[in-house]
């Protein structure tokens, strides 16, 4: 099949599309997603073939108000409303206990409760109010891959497996939403995945406090959302997490090893190390935003195989704020491995 691009005046065939049962691709603020019908269990199914996903492995709904997931839930959260008010549309996922039979089973994973988003992009919303219908939608890559900041970075994992791709440029933020447990109308929200919206953001909302599931500060721990037990955002390149102040041994160890190295660092490393290195990119400036913004890009970008790296270097942030969701991220790509002097 022939793969197309949809640009902001064809919306409504992409919405026609996706309403048929048929998979197209979304932009959203954070990643790129894999949209299909999620009442239609045949092209629900088709997401996880596709993309090579487990199917233990349940889906965020997305849509287009909290009015439409009223259809799917009728027992709230007591900070629902506030968590809604204040970050919908944006990158910040909900999980909660859904009335039994609501959603098909491959939609949910067979679990209890559902993922809900409403994305803050306005052709997406768009698309999914004229499809009149809730769209499930992973990140847009190959299971196992650094998700999808580009509509190309799209084609280039799903080309010739997909209906079309909305295109609507680089996203916002570069990783994906905050994923919140609010399942349990008694016990306090929990942080499932960390994101751009932050533990201290969400407590200054509920006035509350938020928890963060165990398994995100102890790496032996079991998490609660599926998704996060599996190998993710890897390329096929060795990658190295590299301290701050380890750049110079880092480069130094590489060149005696005869390797040829890639970079991915913001602007002050980058100039300190390019004359020493096969390759780099840079973040596009040296803030931690900048940095989560890049991250998946510079990952896919530093992986092609015609640059032949032997290793990827990348620089760690602080772990506060988004840092978290930075250092989530780069940690499962470097699979948990520093450069140590
Ligand atoms: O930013 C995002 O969230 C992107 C864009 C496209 O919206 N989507 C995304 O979807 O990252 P995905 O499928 O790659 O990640 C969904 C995460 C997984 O870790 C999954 O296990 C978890 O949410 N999840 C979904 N439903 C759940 C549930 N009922 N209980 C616990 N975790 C759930
Ligand atoms: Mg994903």
């Amino acid at each position: 099949m022939e793969t197309k691009i949809y640009d902001g005046t064809q919306l409504v065939e992409a919405a026609q599309e996706l309403k048929k049962g048929n998979l197209v691709a979304f932009p959203t603020e954070t990643v790129y997603g894999l949209g299909a019908n999620a009442l239609l269990p045949d092209s629900v199914k088709q997401v996880f073939t596709v993309k090579g996903r487990p199917q233990d492995n349940p889906l965020i709904v997305h849509v287009a108000s909290f009015e439409q997931v009223k259809a799917y839930v009728d027992n709230f959260h007591p900070a629902t409303e506030k968590i809604v008010k204040n970050f919908w549309p944006g990158p910040l996922t909900l999980i909660f206990k859904i009335k039994k039979d609501s959603l098909p089973s491959i939609v949910t994973g067979g679990l209890s409760t559902a993922a809900f988003r409403m994305p803050d992009n306005t052709k997406t919303l768009e698309v999914i109010r004229t499809a009149g219908v809730p769209i499930v939608g992973p990140s847009a890559n190959t299971s196992g891959k650094p998700s999808p900041t580009t509509a190309k970075h799209v084609y280039h994992d799903l080309h010739g497996k997909i209906t079309g791709i909305v295109d609507d440029g680089a996203t916002r933020i570069g990783v994906e939403s905050t994923v919140i447990d609010l399942s349990d109308p008694t016990a306090d929200p929990m942080i499932l995945r960390p994101g751009a919206v932050t533990k201290e953001a969400l407590e200054a909302v509920i006035k509350k406090p938020v928890t963060i599931d165990r398994h995100l500060v102890q790496a032996d721990e079991t998490p609660k959302a599926p998704g996060m037990k599996y190998k993710h955002y890897s390329p096929d390149t060795r990658v190295l997490m590299v301290e701050n102040d380890d750049w110079e041994a880092a480069v130094e160890w590489a060149k005696d090893q005869h390797f040829r190295t890639g970079v991915l660092a913001g602007p002050t490393i980058v100039e300190n190390v390019r004359e020493s290195v096969a390759a780099t990119y840079m973040y596009q400036d040296d803030s931690v935003t900048a940095a989560t913004k890049g991250l998946f890009a510079g990952l896919r970008g530093l992986d092609e195989k015609k640059l032949a790296l032997d290793l990827i270097f990348v620089q760690v942030v602080p772990e506060e704020g988004l840092g978290i969701a930075y250092m989530n991220r780069l940690k499962k790509a470097a699979g948990q491995n520093y450069f140590k002097k």
